[in-house]
């Protein structure tokens, strides 16, 4: 079995693959000698194999390019990804791009499954007159930016106006905001990149906003998130109370996740804070809010027309009420003076191969169960499979039924397994011929020795080896 990319998905289908693997095999040559065997597999005594291809030269996808810098315990789902690494029968090829370097249809010749799993690599897009000035960035490009994503290395996001306005109320937007409004002694101790530090050690950032198009009871953020900003050392929160109306009402209906975070939104907006707080509050040089009711209309430029100056806002009513409430626009706008613009309304998948079936509304491959749609021996797990939402966690579940799928399928023969594929040997010549030179997962960990080893001399967990990626030119590491 082959997977196209090394994020949690991939890492995740490995994973459950070579789990059940073994127990296949003994089940199918139990059966070769009993009454049930009316299919004999000659293939099943070769040792399946599951290798995993990733386009950058480095492994573990969102784990290493989007999850934030101050948050390193969720990166320790690594560990468990490098020992299905370190399993004799995974192999990693990073540095790899199916559909550029390697079809789609040559890997599929090449084996008997093939698992798309490789993420949500673009953003939505606003669709507003003004997206694509000076000042104003996808978040996913900024988040690729502070955590040393190679195609977003020379982003150089402008940092000298006082306002900067985040679209979208989802975990992204949290993250993004934090970053913006850390004090520097607290991000100098995670492994974010030595560029950003310094960017942000001169940023001008002072007052973030991160607007929604609803209302407080269906931000797409959770609790933990909303906590850290409030406990932001040296920002103070900025709501507008009106916001708030009727939410106090509407908090014994709703679920118990949601309810401690609007609990806590309102406490934060209404209430009184007590003397010491207050002292604290007065002090903060940083500030930071939600906006609420908000849709982008169009991003305003500055008299030259060369950058961002600020963003008009459309000024919406909701008609419903919970999480399925739609926001309507009232005819009102309200400008937003500002000099950065993130918009984090979501990531996106793209169609990597014209021959995949792919809803392009969506953004998902079709499928069923991690089936690929119309296509026999091709499955797909994570992001691209059900759209770009879910913690690590959902990642997980989902890529473990992609795995069960393709076990069942085998089980039932509807997965033909019979005739005997050359895998990785094929495609290595395929790509020696092609001039790409892959990356081992023996060689990441080369890579990964050198940046922690780099991090500790700077008191950092890790220092990030800026490599460069097929968008850029190809470029040999030194190791
Ligand atoms: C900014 C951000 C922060 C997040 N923070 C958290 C968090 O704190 N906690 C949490 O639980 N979840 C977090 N998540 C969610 C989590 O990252 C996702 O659930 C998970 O990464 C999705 O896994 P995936 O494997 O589908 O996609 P990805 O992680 O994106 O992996 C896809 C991989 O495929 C590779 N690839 C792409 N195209 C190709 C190609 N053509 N050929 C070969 N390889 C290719 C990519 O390089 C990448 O390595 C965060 C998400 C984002 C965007
Ligand atoms: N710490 C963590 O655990 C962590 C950190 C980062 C990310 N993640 C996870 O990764 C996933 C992706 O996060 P995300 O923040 O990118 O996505 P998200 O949670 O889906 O949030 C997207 C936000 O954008 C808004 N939006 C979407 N389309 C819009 C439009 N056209 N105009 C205006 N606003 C629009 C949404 O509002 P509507 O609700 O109105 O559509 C929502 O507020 C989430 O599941 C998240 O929890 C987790
Ligand atoms: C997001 O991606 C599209 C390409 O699909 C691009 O045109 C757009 O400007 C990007 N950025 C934003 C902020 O939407
Ligand atoms: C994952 O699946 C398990 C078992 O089915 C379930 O208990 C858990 O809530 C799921 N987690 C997520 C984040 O979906």
């Amino acid at each position: 079995v082959c997977i196209v990319g090394s994020g949690p998905a991939g890492f995740y289908t490995a994973q459950q693959l070579i789990k059940v693997f073994p127990v296949w095999v003994m089940l199918e040559s139990i059966s070769t000698l009993g009454p049930f065997s009316t299919s004999v597999h000659s293939g099943v005594f070769d040792i399946p194999a599951v290798d995993i291809y990733e386009r950058l030269p480095v492994p573990f996808g969102l784990v290493r390019f989007g999850v934030a810098p101050d948050h390193p315990e969720v990166k320790n789902v690594i560990n468990t990804f490098t020992q299905t690494a370190r399993q004799s029968r995974c192999s990693f090829y990073g540095n790899v791009d199916v559909g550029t370097d390697v079809s789609v249809e040559e890997l599929r010749q090449a084996y008997h499954a093939v698992v798309l799993s490789y993420g949500a690599e673009g953003n939505r897009t606003m669709g507003v007159p003004g997206e694509d000035l000076a000042g104003v960035h996808a978040a996913k490009d900024f988040v690729g930016w502070y955590n040393g994503l190679p195609s977003c290395r020379q982003l150089r996001p402008d940092l000298s106006s006082e306002t900067a306005v985040i679209l979208g109320q989802g975990n992204v937007a949290l993250d993004v905001a934090r970053v913006l409004l850390s004090p520097l002694d607290i991000l100098k101790m995670t492994d974010i990149t030595q560029p950003a530090l310094e960017a942000l050690a001169e940023s001008q950032v002072r007052r973030v906003l991160i607007v929604g198009r609803r209302g407080p009871v269906q931000v797409a953020c959770t609790v933990k998130e909303v906590r850290e900003m409030v406990n932001l050392p040296n920002a103070r929160p900025e709501m507008v109370g009106a916001d708030f109306e009727g939410v106090a009402e509407a908090l014994k209906d709703l679920p118990r996740p949601r309810k401690r975070l609007t609990e806590l939104m309102l406490k934060t907006a209404l209430e009184v804070p007590g003397e010491k707080e207050q002292q604290r509050r007065s002090e903060a040089s940083h500030a930071w809010g939600f906006r609420f009711f908000r849709s982008p209309v169009e991003i305003l430029a500055d008299p030259e027309r060369s950058r961002t100056a600020g963003i008009r806002l459309a000024v919406n009513r909701l008609e419903g009420s919970g999480e399925g409430a739609r926001a309507v626009l009232t005819g009102e706008v309200e400008d937003v003076t500002c000099g950065l613009v993130i918009s984090s309304i979501g990531y996106k998948s793209l169609p990597i191969d014209p021959s995949l079936p792919f809803d392009s509304r969506k953004a998902i491959v079709l499928n069923n169960m991690g089936r690929v749609q119309r296509a026999a021996g091709l499955y797909c797990s994570g992001w691209l499979k059900t759209g770009p939402t879910g913690v690590i966690a959902t990642t997980m579940n989902n890529s473990f039924d992609t795995a069960r799928s393709l076990v069942e399928d085998m089980d039932l023969g509807t997965l033909d397994v019979s005739v005997v594929k050359p895998g990785s040997q094929s495609v290595a010549a395929l790509l020696e011929k092609r001039g790409v030179k892959p990356v081992t997962f023996s060689d990441w960990e080369k890579i990964d020795r050198v940046e922690l080893s780099r991090g500790e001399a700077v008191g950092k967990p890790r220092e990030k080896l800026s490599v460069t990626d097929h968008n850029g030119h190809r470029q040999e590491m030194a190791l």
